[in-house]
């Protein structure tokens, strides 16, 4: 029996792969284009939407970048987290670890204290509003290694607000080890540390190898790749390391979900995870990306429990809170049957 949309959406579960930024949509796209007198080009929704024209990473990321001019002050950043985290709650997301792109700001003028303070605020509200969320801040991989250590120096007077350190933004030519260094020192420095290894890039596997053995990330985003070396799945069945796909995002910027990749995964036990990357360009929230995974590949109830369990599994919170949560997908399951 295929799996409802209802049961996907009540399911408790954790959201690890969430890019701030790809949740501006066009309606609060437009309101803060108009408030801080910025020219964007367009004046409504449907051309907003009609400006949604990308197959690739990289032509997503051309539309995707400067849809962030609109965002200038605290309010902005705030009022962006508490759109978001509202939606979560709606998809009964219980603990979130959010992306951002401090970069994609500060290189146009925007100071890294606009921009995390604000943040930060929406994170305050969404912890009263009942959902658990924290900030990952990620380099983006097209900038330079020196641009990446200048601005985690900036982090570093808020790293009580900074929970892990990501990688993100256009893979091509920008291997992880370009920014082996400042990952080391995050390390070191006792942040949480995953990386993009995005869908069929030019030596996906290569990027893959590194970012396990050298870099020594706790997770890998995207990175269902992986499949095409039966050693290197071996060694993140054996140390759990975490997978947080995104199954529509994947449908936009290559030409399917990678859902035979996943479900592959999953049966060999890999800590595959279900996450929803850019819901405002891809239109789907994280429960739509449940959905649409189970009903496409023909998942059980069973495989979307598993997956929920994984997010809270190989998210970063205590031990305690995982099994908290755990309890509570096995209570809604049992309630619902
Ligand atoms: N930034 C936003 N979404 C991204 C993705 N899927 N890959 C890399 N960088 C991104
Ligand atoms: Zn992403």
């Amino acid at each position: 029996m295929s799996v409802s949309k209802e049961f996907l959406y009540g399911l408790p579960k954790a959201e690890l792969h969430l890019h701030l930024e790809g949740t501006l949509e066009p309606e609060l796209k437009l309101r803060l284009a108009q408030k801080n007198g910025i020219d964007i080009g367009q004046t409504t929704i449907e051309q907003v939407k009609e400006s949604y024209q990308f197959d690739s990473l990289t032509s997503f990321l051309a539309v995707y970048y400067p849809a962030m001019n609109v965002l200038q002050d605290e309010d902005d950043f705030c009022d962006l987290a508490v759109d978001y985290l509202q939606k979560a709650k709606a998809h009964n997301v219980k603990h979130c670890e959010l992306f951002f792109d401090p970069q994609a700001h500060t290189s146009r003028g925007v100071p890294f204290e606009t921009v995390i303070n604000g943040y930060y605020k929406g994170i305050e509200k969404g912890r009263e509003m009942g959902i658990d969320a924290h900030l990952i801040m990620c380099f983006l991989r097209d900038m330079t290694a020196d641009c990446a250590l200048k601005t985690y120096q900036k982090a570093l007077p808020y790293r009580d607000k900074i929970l892990g350190i990501g990688l993100d933004s256009d893979e091509r030519d920008n291997p992880p080890m370009k920014f082996a260094q400042v990952f080391e020192m995050a390390k070191k420095d006792g942040f949480h540390v995953t990386m993009h290894c995005d869908i069929d890039q030019q030596d996906s596997i290569g990027h893959i190898r590194d970012v396990l053995y050298k870099i020594g990330v706790e997770r890998i985003d995207h990175g269902t790749n992986i499949v095409e070396d039966p050693s290197l799945v071996d060694y993140v069945l054996a140390h759990k390391i975490g997978f947080t796909c995104c199954p529509v995002s994947n449908s936009f910027v290559t030409s399917d979900m990678k859902g035979r990749e996943m479900t592959y995964l999953l049966q060999r036990g890999a800590k595959i995870t279900v996450n929803s990357d850019d819901p405002a360009y891809f239109q789907s929230y994280i429960s739509d990306d449940y959905y649409a995974l189970a009903t496409k590949y023909n998942l059980s109830k069973e495989d979307m429990i598993q997956i929920a369990k994984n997010s809270f599994e190989v998210s970063w919170i205590s031990d305690e809170a995982k099994r908290k949560y755990i309890r509570m997908i096995d209570e809604y399951a049992a309630s619902v049957e």
